[in-house]
């Protein structure tokens, strides 16, 4: 079967129906242990000479479907299933890294990764160089004999930046560093690091894999070699492991993942467009609109469409809070890549303890708004958005 359309691909990938009796919904497996049918199998499989399942936090077979399913859809070899974005982020960390390596990564993203990044230098002695990674060259420029790791994420967490994926991975290979991306808003559909020569991508599945609002989940995704090294590694040393019945609702949510981001783009390409021409819009930051500054890099890249979430600044926290204050439809919440729209105010909210001169220094402007735009009819979202913006 020809699985080169990801429509066809996202209700497929991973089948195997030559297992679990055939079920098409490979079932939950709610098994923490597994038994030997005899002393030399439980040898074979504890020493990884054959394949199989001894033990929930080192594997299960929800969660092997759920993998083969994501690296088919990411074009890669292997994929771990994780418990969280961050676990992901993580795992592709330490398997990348070790006390004296140096990362580069860039300096607007999801702030907890950003975070994380800093808190490994001051625990660990791992150092990251942030640079503008709009320009894929300050990758270039950052480098140093230690660097081992260039971390992308784009478009990026709230600000939609883009970073040139294939430039980036040049850069790492003629360093020897590796490149992972953060492909959590983009998703498969949109876009594939690896075909643009990444060696790895993660995912927070909690956001648009799961894309029900209903779970916490993540996935990192690449070599056999490095995917095997952070099973072995990350997931079994720091035990991230997703439940089987996560790994279950993930893949479930994943059957439907190709329609929901056609809609997700179409909505959010219609709302920045109108929003653009608001008057009580400052900016809109979308890389599908022509005045992103890196809007061709996005065209280029993002092959599927340019994503469900739009950054727009309304022009003060005033304006930010009664905005939030004034929407009916859509829903004040802090996570995104959900069916349903929901939007946040940054600087009332998850940069709200950031000093105001580092918050406008990162880019989040008092008036920030991050919207992610749900698969609901636009035109009941853009009536909702135009008569909250009213209100302000
Ligand atoms: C871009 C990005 N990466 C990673 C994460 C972390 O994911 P999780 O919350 O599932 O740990 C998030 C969460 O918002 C995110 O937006």
């Amino acid at each position: 079967m020809s699985r080169t359309s990801f429509y066809t691909a996202a209700v497929h990938a991973g089948d195997d129906h030559s297992e679990h009796f055939g079920a098409l919904s490979v079932p939950v497996y709610s098994a923490s242990v597994f038994a030997f049918p005899d002393a030399d199998e439980a040898s074979a499989i504890h020493n990884e000479e054959k394949p199989g399942y001894y033990y929930g936090r080192l594997g299960n077979p929800t969660q092997t479907a759920l993998e083969c399913t994501v690296a088919e859809l990411e074009n890669a070899d292997a994929a771990l299933a994780l418990a969280s974005g961050m676990a992901a982020v993580s795992a592709a960390v330490f398997t990348a890294c070790k006390t004296g390596s140096h990362i580069v990564a860039p300096e607007s993203g999801y702030s907890t990764t950003t975070n994380f990044l800093h808190h490994i230098a001051e625990r660990f002695g791992i150092e990251t160089t942030f640079v503008d990674a709009a320009d894929a060259d300050n990758y270039r420029h950052a480098i140093r004999p230690n660097t081992s790791l260039l971390w992308v994420e784009t478009p990026s967490n709230p600000l939609c930046r883009v970073t040139d994926i294939a430039t980036v991975a040049a850069i790492g290979k003629a360093a020897g560093a590796l490149t992972v991306v953060d492909n959590t808003f983009a998703t498969p559909f949109n876009q594939r690091p690896i075909g643009l020569g990444a060696d790895a991508c993660i995912h927070s599945a909690t956001k648009y894999l799961g894309g029900h609002s209903d779970l916490t989940a993540g996935i990192l995704v690449g070599s056999t070699e490095f995917v095997t090294a952070a099973r072995q590694g990350a997931n079994k040393y720091y035990g991230g492991n997703i439940a089987p019945q996560v790994a279950w609702l993930v893949a479930r949510g994943i059957k439907t993942l190709a329609l929901r981001m056609e809609r997700h783009n179409a909505n959010a390409m219609a709302i920045a467009e109108r929003l653009a021409h608001h008057k009580k819009v400052a900016a809109v930051h979308y890389p599908g609109l022509a005045s992103h500054p890196n809007h061709d890099v996005a065209r280029r890249q993002m092959t599927g469409g340019f994503g469900g979430m739009i950054g727009f600044d309304v022009g003060s926290v005033e304006a930010g809070k009664a905005f939030a204050n004034g929407v009916r439809l859509c829903t004040l919440a802090t996570s995104l890549g959900g069916v349903e729209t929901i939007l946040q105010h940054s600087a009332s909210m998850t940069h709200a303890t950031i000093p105001r001169e580092d918050r406008l220094r990162a880019g989040i402007t008092d008036g920030m708004i991050r919207l992610s735009v749900g698969i609901e009819d636009v035109k009941d979202l853009i009536a909702d958005i135009e008569q909250a913006l009213e209100r302000i």
